[in-house]
């Protein structure tokens, strides 16, 4: 029998109706249109603004997509992972409740978490699911509601950062098309400069600490932007050389969409021309796990069997890496 590989056969998505503009933003910090553009790439990201909705709302969404695009029954999908650097609630897994509210009542789920890494992990992880012959449908969502943790009073975050989600559907496949390569990485000594102090086990919120923003994202934007662009473009062209790939042989590059200038950097160092680069961060900031599977969507209609994606991203962490993927199907 050929060897399992495991191809994504499905692509789902889900973004919040309120835009938040740089227009808008300029009347809540001091910033304008024309730097957060040149800086960053961003022109507007999605806000999920109603009460008592969580990430699940986004990930559940995202997930009725890809169900009702594919016509699949929920029933099917054995295993289901959220990766997410925002979960609902502490103590309950939000892919659980995910899972059972698309209907998924036959699969078990668990929540993935390496911030803006959480969905390129995640591709690894279901790959390697579907490899071991295991399971043969494994739901893949990356979502973030970032808008939860975010000071909107702090300019360094208020302008990157938006809520999103997206879908993927892993499946067998004995053309040996799908996941190929990874190169995943991480260093803790990156903590430091990106993190959400309060709120977690090491320092749990205190009303004094809430008071001081102590619970929202912080982070030392220039060392994380050099650190993103150093080993995004390292994983990238490590990949590829050992892959013997040169820039001919890759279609497109799908990077986390952290600010557009990190993308170009890790396109430029494979001297990749530019529209083989994905880019979809004007629309939604970062959504941190929802990039990729976002990127996906958007793209859905231009990819082609066959087609050699390179999978890429940086967050904190610091967590990073590359994968090297052959798309499955003509959309
Ligand atoms: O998803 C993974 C995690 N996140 C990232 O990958 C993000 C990585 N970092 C970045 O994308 C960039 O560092 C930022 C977009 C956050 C900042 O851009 P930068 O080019 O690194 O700017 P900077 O922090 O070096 O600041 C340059 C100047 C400073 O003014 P002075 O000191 O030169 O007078 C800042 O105070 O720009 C100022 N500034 C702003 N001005 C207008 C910083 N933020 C803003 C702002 N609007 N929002």
């Amino acid at each position: 029998m050929s060897k399992i590989t495991a191809a994504i056969t499905g692509v789902g998505a889900y973004v919040p109706e309120y835009r938040l503009t740089n227009q808008i933003l300029e009347t809540m910090v001091d910033t304008n249109d024309e730097w957060i553009t040149t800086r960053t790439g961003i022109k507007e990201r999605r806000i999920l603004k109603e009460d008592g909705k969580g990430t699940s709302y986004l990930a559940i969404k995202a997930a009725q997509d890809l169900i009702d695009k594919k016509g699949i029954d929920p029933k099917e999908i054995e295993l289901v992972i959220v990766a997410t650097a925002t979960p609902d609630m502490k103590a309950a897994s939000t892919a659980a409740f995910t899972a059972t509210n698309i209907g998924a009542t036959e699969a078990f789920s668990f929540d993935l978490e390496a911030a803006c890494s959480s969905f390129l992990y995640g591709i690894s992880v279901a790959s390697s699911y579907i490899e071991s012959g295991k399971y043969k449908k494994v739901l893949l969502i990356g979502a973030d509601k970032n808008s939860s943790m975010i000071n909107y009073k702090d300019r360094a975050t208020c302008i990157i950062f938006g809520d999103g989600a997206g879908a993927v559907l892993f499946e067998p496949n004995h053309e040996g098309l799908g996941t190929q390569d990874e190169l995943l990485r991480s260093n803790g000594e990156g903590r430091e400069f990106l993190q959400a102090t309060y709120g977690g086990s090491s320092y749990p919120s205190t009303p004094e600490a809430v008071a001081e923003g102590k619970h929202y994202v912080f982070q030392e934007g220039r060392t994380v932007f050099k650190n993103a662009v150093f080993n995004m473009a390292d994983v990238t062209e490590r990949i590829l050389k050992r892959n013997n790939l040169t820039k001919d042989d890759i279609s497109w590059l799908a990077a986390h969409q952290a600010n557009k200038r990190i993308i170009e950097a890790t396109a430029n160092r494979v001297e990749l021309e530019p529209e083989k680069v994905m880019m979809n961060i004007h629309k939604y900031g970062n959504t941190t796990s929802a990039t990729l599977p976002l990127l996906l969507h958007d793209y859905e209609s231009q990819l082609k069997k066959g087609d050699n994606i390179i999978f890429a991203a940086f967050g904190g962490g610091f967590t990073w890496g590359s994968i090297y993927f052959k798309w499955a199907y003509d959309s």
